[in-house]
C-alpha cells in the first residue's frame, strides 16, 4: 500500500493568449502550490481499477473511467504493458471544480503511487509527458514549488522564490466548468494578445516581500468568471477591504485566493470573510507546497 500527498495549485499569474486549433488557449501561468492537499492511496486488488472517494465535495464526483484519477491508472499500465489492477482510495481537501487543479492533484498522485506500487521506475520525464496526456495542469501537480508553465500550461519552468506566502481560499457553493469561463473569455476578447510573463511578479517573488506579491497577482480568466458568478466581485471587493495584500480569482474559478502577511492574519481574514456570506465556505493555507510526495 502507498500512500501519497498531492497539492492544489493556485495560480499568481494567468495570462491568456488566443484560442488555438487544438481547442486549447496559449498561456503563461505562474503556477504555485499550496498545502491543501488531496491524500491518494493505493494498493493490490485483483481485478481491474476500483477508486473509492471521501472528503469534501466527493459525493458529486464520478468514480468510474470518466475520473482523471482511473484514467491515469491505466495510461500507467498501458504504458508498462502490464493489467491496471489497484485500489485507489482519494481523501478530498481540494475543494472540487474550484479553480485549484483538485482532479489534477489526484491524478499526478496516481501516477506517483502507482508507480511505486506496481515498481515500474518510470523516469521523470516519462511520468512528466505521460502527466501532460492526462490535463494541462497535471504536470505542475507532479513538480509543485512555483513554477512558470507555457504552451497550455503544461511546459513547466520553476521560478526562484522567496519565503513563505500565507493565503486565504473562499470557496463557492458551486463549481465553475473550466471549458464555459474560457468560452466566456472568448466571448469578451476577440484578439488576445500573446501572453507573456510578468517581469514584475517575478521580481516580487524573488524578493520575497509579500505585499509586492500582492499587488502583482492577475488573472486574465477574472473577468469571465465574475461575469458568470455575481458574487466574485463583492468577494474579491470585501477581501481587499479587510486588509488583503492581494486578491485574486484562481484558475477558472469560482475560489478566490486573498495573499496576507502571516498565519494571524489569515485567521483574521477567514473570519471576517465567512461573516460576508458571499462564499460557502473559507480555508487557510500557505506555499510554496512540494509536488505529489
Ligand atoms: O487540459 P484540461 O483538461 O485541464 O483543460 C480543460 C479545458 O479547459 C479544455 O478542454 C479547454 O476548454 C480549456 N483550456 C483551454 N486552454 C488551456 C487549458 C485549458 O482552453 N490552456
Amino acid at each position: 500500500m502507498i500512500t501519497v500527498r498531492a497539492p492544489a495549485k493556485i495560480n499568481l499569474q494567468l495570462a491568456v493568449g488566443p484560442l488555438r486549433s487544438d481547442g486549447y488557449h496559449e498561456l503563461v501561468s505562474v503556477f504555485h502550490a499550496v498545502d491543501l492537499c488531496d491524500e491518494v492511496t493505493v494498493a493490490e486488488a485483483g481485478d481491474g481499477v476500483e477508486l473509492v472517494m471521501s472528503g469534501e465535495g466527493a459525493a458529486d464526483l464520478p468514480v468510474d473511467d470518466t475520473n482523471l484519477a482511473v484514467r491515469a491508472a491505466r495510461l500507467l499500465a498501458d504504458h508498462h504493458g502490464i493489467e491496471a489492477n489497484v485500489r485507489i482510495q482519494i481523501t478530498k481537501a481540494i475543494p472540487v471544480a474550484a479553480g485549484m487543479a483538485g482532479g489534477s492533484a489526484d491524478a499526478a498522485g496516481v501516477l506517483v503511487a502507482c508507480d511505486a506500487l506496481w515498481r515500474t521506475r518510470t523516469d521523470r520525464k516519462t511520468l512528466v509527458s505521460l502527466a501532460a496526456t492526462l490535463g494541462s495542469d497535471v504536470p505542475f501537480a507532479l513538480l509543485g514549488g512555483t513554477a512558470i508553465g507555457t504552451g497550455r500550461g503544461e511546459q513547466l519552468t520553476p521560478v526562484l522564490a522567496n519565503g513563505e506566502l500565507y493565503w486565504v481560499f473562499a470557496i463557492a457553493d458551486e463549481g465553475l466548468s473550466t471549458p464555459a469561463v474560457y468560452a466566456e473569455f472568448d466571448r469578451l476578447n476577440s484578439a488576445p494578445a500573446a501572453p507573456e510573463v510578468s517581469i514584475p511578479l517575478l521580481q516580487a517573488l524573488r524578493s520575497g516581500v509579500a505585499d509586492a506579491v500582492g499587488n502583482q497577482l492577475h488573472n486574465d480568466l477574472q473577468p469571465a468568471a465574475v461575469k458568470l458568478r455575481s458574487n466574485l466581485g463583492p468577494l474579491l471587493d470585501a477581501g481587499t477591504d479587510f486588509g488583503a495584500l492581494g486578491a485574486v480569482v484562481c484558475g477558472s474559478g469560482p475560489t478566490c485566493a486573498f495573499l496576507v502577511r502571516d498565519t494571524e492574519a489569515s485567521i483574521d481574514l477567514a473570519v471576517a470573510l465567512t461573516s460576508t456570506g458571499l462564499c460557502r465556505t473559507v480555508k487557510r493555507g500557505s506555499g510554496p507546497a512540494q509536488g505529489v510526495r
